[in-house]
């Protein structure tokens, strides 16, 4: 169980929405600024995660910096991602439940190719930080029309999907999760770096994919870097290779007629 994350307000026109973060993810809200370890800060722009140690500030961002970068130069509905949940031919606006949403970057790129994203987030720091973010973004002129697309819940996504009803069941599950580091992932960016540490390993994955396969429409797609092991248990449909990522497809319609997965 990783420790609570003390929250802490440094700018006084921000301590109203300081305590109601605090009070919806039940951080402990402190009045003096912590002299170790990580704790999240809420400044004048934004709330960060931040430390006394090497690592930088993270925080989750839509408007600006990479985001906007792949916003605007990304590749669009070409993009591998775009491919790997099937969105060309796809009829009318697809509804995607991203489980893993981390920072919100994954499901950012999902809801500017229009598809309605439900981002799911156990961790109550990772879920701040996108609460924080989808704010600013839903005043942003630019990106309000993109983050009206963004659901956030936070919630441990494998039984929040159990439970989702027969007509919310969404078109694409896409699970990103955070898999111990190997000598290969140490490079890892210094954001994620940060991220594991407060968050922990995701070792629950297999009961994800399960829970992911039981709830998708059309199909579960799970994000790997490019030679990771694939989620253990039922071995995906296909795989689609990117740069340094790859995406592992779970077709429901091959999973039914395989008849591992019930229509
Ligand atoms: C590698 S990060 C995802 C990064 C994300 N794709 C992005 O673009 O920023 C994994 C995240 O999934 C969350 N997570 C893992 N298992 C989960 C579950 N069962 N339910 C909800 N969130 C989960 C973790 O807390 C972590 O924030």
């Amino acid at each position: 169980m990783p420790i609570s994350t003390p929250l802490f307000c440094a700018d006084s026109a921000r301590r109203e929405r300081a305590a109601q973060l605090a009070e919806r993810y039940a951080l402990p809200l402190v009045r003096q600024r912590p002299s170790s370890g990580y704790w999240l800060e809420m400044g004048f722009e934004r709330l960060e995660l931040v430390t006394t140690g090497k690592h930088g500030a993270v925080y989750a961002e839509f408007a600006e910096g990479a985001a906007r970068h792949r916003r605007e130069q990304g590749g669009g509905r070409g993009q591998p991602v775009a491919k790997a949940i099937g969105l060309k031919g796809h009829p009318g606006e697809m509804r995607v439940v991203d489980a893993t949403a981390g920072l919100g970057r994954d499901a950012f790129v999902l809801a500017s190719l229009g598809c309605q994203v439900t981002l799911v987030e156990r961790s109550p720091v990772a879920a701040a930080l996108l609460d924080d973010a989808l704010d600013r973004a839903s005043v942003a002129p630019d990106i309000m029309e993109i983050a009206a697309r963004m659901t956030l819940v936070h919630a441990d996504a494998i039984r929040w999907l159990v439970a989702l009803p027969a007509e919310a069941r969404p078109d694409v599950v896409y699970v990103d999760p955070m898999f111990p580091e190997t000598g290969k992932s140490a490079a890892a960016k210094k954001d994620m770096q940060a991220f594991q540490q407060v968050i922990g390993d995701d070792l629950d994955s297999g009961a994800l994919l399960a829970a992911a396969i039981a709830a998708a429409r059309g199909r579960v797609v799970v994000k790997r870097p490019r030679l990771g092991a694939a989620i253990t248990g039922i071995p995906p449909s296909a795989c689609l290779e990117g740069k340094s990522t790859r995406f592992d497809i779970y077709s429901i319609k091959a999973l039914v007629s395989a008849g591992k997965r019930a229509e």
